[in-house]
């Protein structure tokens, strides 16, 4: 068990508190503040308790330079709104200065500050120790709270908490405590469901989870490199040819395991990667050569349901089809509506899934929806992500 910042005490005590306010952005608005709304539980803990708060982030890739379209500005006026009080803010570009220490030293309890993005530095990305120090010398404590960024071993996710006491928050708590007990603890049946475009991307999680759950389900695109390695045809279907072999081999380990593996028995498949391209649902041993596979199929959704309909624990990591496309969304949509119909414990990956089950309108009928994209990913390969490991053990 990791120590969060309940079980120490925070009064008077400047906490420097890592989040992950990667945001998205359109003509400097943002289009969506879910992270930012998940740090608030431990924002409003810390005020609460009299500490003073120096919040972080990064946005973006700014690649070490401070380039004003990634500052963190709007974060610090929404964070503002959202708490009803000030989130003072400072655009520095070095990140941390004399004029960013003397507004840290001037905090009063409860008071909170945002610095600028920490990946105006280039020793962010590269873990600079000088970087971590002198971050750390604005801080009593560290508080990590950045789960969508924990599995980058950079300066202030990982290398601040070489120099302070780091505990977490409670969005990193909650994380660990719905993707962890997923993977590691299932009520069964536990079933998995991985889509997205390559399998690639996802063979480490695959491999994991093929030595966990009862039963894998896979669609979207990655389907179609399976479908190759059983030696049907896929037309222009989206293929990731260099893993065709893993892909096989994927299937031998998931017969040897015992554990069901369900792909698709039909598709929908269009002529071209267009929403109004002609489309029609063939079986998959149907594919015609001029056609590309874009969602999966409605005899696929009723094999998915049946098996789901069993479930105790249900992960779920990447889309079924083109759900941004609403010729193509069906399957994903059905999938996220099962899953919101259940009473088994579902756990979303961050990313496309969070994304399409937010589209739908179904993300507060889902146990956890999860704030990392790529870290759930790494979490559910069974890494041991950095920015976690740093936190010191109760
Ligand atoms: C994310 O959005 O996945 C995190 O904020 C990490 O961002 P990064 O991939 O740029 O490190």
């Amino acid at each position: 068990m990791k120590k969060t910042v309940r079980d120490i005490d925070v009064k008077g005590r400047r906490c420097l508190v890592r989040c992950d306010f990667n945001v998205p952005q359109k003509d400097g608005n943002i289009t969506d503040d879910k992270r930012i709304v998940s740090a608030l539980p431990t924002i409003d803990y810390l005020r609460e308790h009299g500490a003073k708060i120096i919040l972080m982030s990064h946005l973006g890739r700014p690649k070490g330079e401070p380039k004003m379209e990634y500052t963190l500005k709007p974060v610090a006026d929404r964070l503002s709104e959202l708490l009803g009080t000030e989130v003072k803010f400072q655009s520095c570009p070095t990140v941390v200065c004399d004029t960013i220490r003397a507004m840290a030293d001037s905090l009063q309890d409860g008071e909170i500050m945002l610095l600028e993005n920490v990946r105006f530095r280039k020793e962010e990305t590269e873990n600079g120790a000088e970087f971590a120090k002198e971050l750390a010398s604005l801080g009593d404590i560290f508080v990590q709270e950045a789960f969508g960024t924990a599995h980058r071993a950079h300066a202030s996710t990982a290398g601040v908490a070489d120099y302070l006491p780091a505990v977490s928050g409670f969005l990193i708590e909650k994380e660990v405590k719905f993707l962890g007990s997923a993977v590691e603890d299932p009520q069964r049946p536990f079933i998995a469901i991985m889509g997205g475009a390559k399998v690639g991307d996802k063979i480490p999680v695959i491999e994991n989870l093929l030595q966990k759950v009862d039963t894998l389900i896979i669609g979207g695109g990655m389907a179609y490199t399976f479908f190759k390695a059983m030696g049907l045809e896929i037309g222009t279907s989206i293929l990731d040819e260099e893993n065709i072999g893993l892909a096989g081999e994927l299937l031998a380990k998931a017969e040897k395991a015992g554990v069901k593996m369900l792909l698709p028995v039909d598709v929908v498949c269009a002529e071209r990667f267009e929403n109004d391209a002609p489309s029609k649902v063939v079986s998959r041993e149907n594919i015609p050569a001029d056609m590309m596979g874009l969602d999966i199929g409605p005899a696929t959704v009723e094999l998915y349901r049946e098996a789901l309909q069993e479930a105790k624990t249900v992960v779920w990591n990447g889309p079924m089809g083109v759900f941004e496309m609403p010729s193509f969304e069906k399957g994903t949509k059905a999938v996220a509506e099962i899953l919101a119909g259940s009473d088994a414990v579902t756990v979303i990956g961050g990313g496309d899934s969070a994304a399409a089950t937010e589209q739908f309108g179904l993300a507060d009928k889902m146990t956890h929806i999860s704030t990392g994209g790529g870290a759930s990913l790494e979490f559910l390969e069974g890494k041991v992500l950095p920015g976690i490991a740093v936190i010191e053990d109760k």
